[in-house]
């Protein structure tokens, strides 16, 4: 009989989208000490490529050696935004013209697996292409503290294998009803077809902060109400409100930065918890999040 590679196994458990063969199944990896993340939004330009990268660099920072993953497989960005020259990488990995450690950049503890732009040949043989992630992942998984899934927008079968393989969920939502819709969207296929029950939540884009105590209240509520899974906020980045590409280079300051100061309470909410605190439920975190929030602070400072 033949062995199934992990991620015909994954499918396996996954492909027939049946909730009663998948109602209490949860891709968990406690056993390990490799965190795998995966940021997803549904909705694109929402900033998950933006929180992805920082949040790579963060944990380098704090001692990891960390691999990035840009899943939009002939959309890239992550490559874009660092500065780095695009290349055909992750197109000769996928068609085994060279090994996993000749298309990662290296950067000391910071990898990044680049994809492709336009690729045309990628794209008429894209199907499927998440088989190659998680594959790439059971395979190097022990050589990294942490993994990171850039998740390509939308709400596909691909995005739900990366969701479900990771040992967290961390879904980016703005202001706006689209994304607001989308994500909820998301999280709720993922909740009732794949039995995923528990997210992380990043309010990216934010003018203030009654603006995020509104959308942390109205989000965590309908979810409550409609959903049966826990949600964590971890924060709200604020909306920088300069050049389109300014912000890029903003992201990337080390100090001294709103936007730095907000992912750092971003980084600490979240290690504190994978440092042994667990999700309790929904409400709790809906008053956590209000209660974090001092009348007097500006959105910033969230
Ligand atoms: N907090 C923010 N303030 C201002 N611009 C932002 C912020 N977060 C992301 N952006 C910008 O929004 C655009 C989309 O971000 P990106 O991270 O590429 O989103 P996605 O990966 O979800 O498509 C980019 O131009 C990015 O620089
Ligand atoms: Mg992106």
């Amino acid at each position: 009989m033949s062995r199934k590679t992990p991620a015909q196994w994954l499918l396996s458990h996954h492909s027939g989208f049946n909730p009663g063969e998948n109602a209490n199944f949860e891709f968990k990896r406690k056993d390990r000490k490799t965190k795998t993340i995966a940021i997803s939004s549904g909705k694109g330009g929402v900033g998950k490529t933006s929180v992805a990268i920082k949040m790579a660099k963060m944990l380098v920072d704090r001692g990891e050696k960390v691999l990035l993953i840009d899943c939009d497989y002939n959309l890239s960005n992550t490559a874009v935004k660092l500065g780095i020259p695009l290349d055909s990488k992750f197109y000769d990995l996928f068609v085994n013209n060279i090994e996993f450690s000749e298309a990662v950049y290296k950067d000391g503890n910071f990898h990044l697996l680049s994809a492709c732009n336009g690729n045309i040949d990628l794209f008429e043989r894209s199907v499927g292409i998440e088989n190659l992630i998680v594959d790439i992942l059971e395979t190097h998984k022990d050589e990294y503290d942490s993994i990171i899934l850039d998740c390509p927008a939308g709400l596909n079968k691909e995005v739900a294998v990366l969701n479900t393989y990771c040992d967290y969920r961390f879904v980016v939502i703005t202001p706006d009803r689209s994304s607001i819709t989308d994500s909820y969207s998301l999280i709720k296929v993922l909740e009732q077809r794949h039995s995923l029950k528990s997210f992380h939540l990043i309010f990216n884009k934010i003018s203030g902060k009654k603006q995020y105590e509104r959308l942390t209240e109205t989000f965590l509520k309908t979810s409550a109400h409609y959903l049966d899974c826990r949600l964590k906020v971890l924060g709200g980045i604020p909306y920088f409100n300069e050049q389109v590409d300014d912000f890029d280079r903003e992201l990337l300051k080390v100090a001294g930065s709103n936007i730095h100061k907000s992912f750092n309470k971003v980084m600490t909410r979240f290690s504190e918890e994978d440092n042994g605190n667990s999700f309790t439920d929904t409400p709790y975190f809906f008053q956590e999040s209000l209660a974090s929030v001092k009348p007097e602070q500006e959105v910033h400072s969230i």
